[in-house]
């Protein structure tokens, strides 16, 4: 069900456009935007600063949160500025503030919080406090005409979910990992095989002309007749494989297979859903979004995008700079929910873990992505 979006009355004043500061310090990149949403519920991105911390963490293998939370500390004013600059605005001309209030790094998700409470306080603007995974849902929006609703695979570092989304903020949960999440199977596999922080691209590349067929892995959760993902047995078969490879062809094409047994399992379970979501859409538009990190990848991508034309549904993925972490998909949640009239209070919390689905979440708590802490 959509929630019901206010009828404009002939008083009404004519709806305006919103103009959101995002900012965006879940994990390790410092981000702020600026998006303008029309209304019609076009959006424009007006600027997109991100500042990535990779070099900073890269060393020890891994997001270290301490770490992560300091820079953003060092980033977040520069960052900001730079946003507001790019887009030929300064703060008097925005509508609001939206800031990621979690899930993820508490601490960095503190500094963007605290952040945009503070320009809400100084400025007198509405905040907005977003999901990070709600603004994962809507990035496809940011370049593409996209109207609610949608079903959505949702595949990050942390998460790895398959959503109904009906509008902004009302979705419902049709599947979700009972381990690993996709990127983080990309991110352990990786390592396995030598390669540096962050993994899922840098495997990507190295599967580049290998050959996925020579490595057999396991099919997970074949068979089973609902939308779940599962991928700590793929994992620790890949784990074996790569035990004493050293040849780069080997490596190569270990790389390859991988990486399509892990689109090939997004893509049945996609498909799975697929078929549930048109029976409850009878007579509506089909649509089928990938978002988030592992969405960057080409073999996922080309995947998922086969399956959504066998089912009828139209594919979009967002441009390669909005599916990994990003401020203008945080400044769009927040201007749809503006839009709507809704904004929060200047004490909302910072919240480490906050499902998307909340009423899914809690009549199935097993069903939570395995990391916790970075990326989660
Ligand atoms: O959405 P994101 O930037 O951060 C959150 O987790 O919220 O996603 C990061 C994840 C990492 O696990 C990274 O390895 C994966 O997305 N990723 C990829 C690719 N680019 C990023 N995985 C596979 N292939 C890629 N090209
Ligand atoms: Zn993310």
């Amino acid at each position: 069900m959509s929630p019901a979006r206010p009828d404009p009355s002939p008083s009404d004043p004519a709806p305006k456009d919103q103009i959101v500061l995002g900012l965006e310090t879940s994990c390790d990149e410092t981000a702020a935007a600026v998006v303008r949403l029309d209304a019609a519920g076009q959006a424009e991105v007006l600027s997109s600063v991100v500042a990535s911390q990779i070099a900073a963490h890269a060393p020890y293998g891994g997001v270290v949160p301490e770490i992560a939370a300091r820079a953003h500390v060092e980033n977040i004013d520069a960052i900001a500025a730079q946003a507001l600059a790019e887009a030929g605005l300064d703060y008097a001309g925005l509508t609001g503030v939206a800031a990621t209030a979690g899930p993820g790094l508490v601490g960095g998700v503190m500094v963007g919080l605290s952040f945009g409470k503070a320009v809400a306080l100084a400025r007198g603007l509405p905040l907005i406090a977003v999901n990070h995974l709600e603004g994962h849902a809507v990035s496809a929006r940011l370049a593409a005409h996209l109207p609610y609703p949608f079903l959505l695979l949702l595949v990050s570092g942390g998460h790895c979910q398959l959503l109904a989304v009906e509008d902004v903020g009302v979705c419902r949960r049709l599947g979700s990992t009972i381990d690993d999440a996709a990127g983080e199977a990309f991110d352990k596999i990786a390592k396995t095989l030598g390669l540096p922080y962050p993994g899922g691209p840098a495997l990507e590349k190295l599967a580049q002309g290998g050959d996925p067929d020579r490595f057999a892995l396991p099919r997970m959760l074949l068979g089973r007749k609902d939308c779940d993902f599962s991928f700590s047995g793929l994992k620790t078969a890949a784990a074996r494989l790569a035990e004493g490879l050293t040849a780069e062809t080997d490596r190569r094409d270990l790389a390859a297979a991988v990486q399509t047994a892990i689109a090939r399992q997004l893509a049945e379970r996609s498909d799975r859903a697929m078929k549930a979501y048109a029976e409850a859409h009878d007579g509506r538009p089909l649509s089928f979004v990938v978002a988030g990190g592992v969405a960057a990848n080409k073999t996922v991508r080309a995947t998922l995008e086969a399956v959504a034309e066998k089912r009828g549904f139209s594919f979009t993925a967002p441009p390669l700079a909005y599916c990994t972490d990003n401020a203008a998909m945080i400044a769009l949640a927040g201007a749809e929910r503006l839009a709507l009239g809704q904004a929060h209070p200047l004490d909302a919390p910072a919240r480490p873990r906050w499902p998307l689905d909340e009423a899914a979440a809690a009549a199935n708590p097993t069903h939570q992505p395995g990391r916790k802490g970075a990326k989660a």
